[in-house]
């Protein structure tokens, strides 16, 4: 009977679902990074928040893109509001757990893709994998008090 026959896990449907879940996750931050860089104790590392914001726009674009391409849903953008009080250490420890996060959608969808789609997911993981480090390199330097210019 048709009815019983197990559903077969579909790839590229797989796929698109993790990226939708990718997605949501930039929509959920990405309207802090401007303001964000505003609050951070250096240029140096308001100029590591203004990058991780810069990819982030691009790799939702991209992201936006390869979902439709594969037939997903328009997503409607969820924004999580940021705490307050304003704790910068554990912000960036929540960010390094987006981050890692990001890069097992990304990472993951692209063993499941083939051709252009797999190349484009691998350079995102590839850039995510250089936010984890940067992100870790931003928490380094916050927990140095008294010298706020990691450089
Ligand atoms: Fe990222």
């Amino acid at each position: 009977m048709l009815d019983s026959e197990p559903a077969q896990a579909d790839p590229q449907s797989e796929a698109r679902e993790l990226l939708e879940r990718a997605l949501d996750l930039e929509y959920r931050f990405i309207f802090h990074y401007p303001r964000l860089s505003r609050l951070m104790p250096s240029p140096a590392l308001a100029q590591r928040v203004q990058v991780l914001g810069q990819d982030s726009v691009r790799h939702a674009e991209v992201v936006t893109r390869l979902v439709a391409a594969l037939g997903g849903r328009a997503i409607v953008p969820t924004v999580d509001p940021l705490p307050a009080p304003l704790d910068l250490k554990d912000l960036f420890c929540r960010q390094l757990e987006r981050e890692k996060l990001g890069l097992y959608f990304h990472s993951t969808a692209a063993n499941l893709a083939s051709g252009e789609l797999a190349s484009h997911l691998r350079q995102i993981a590839d850039q995510e994998q250089w936010h984890i480090r940067m992100t870790e390199e931003i928490l380094a330097a916050l927990d140095k008090p008294g010298s706020p210019h990691p450089e």
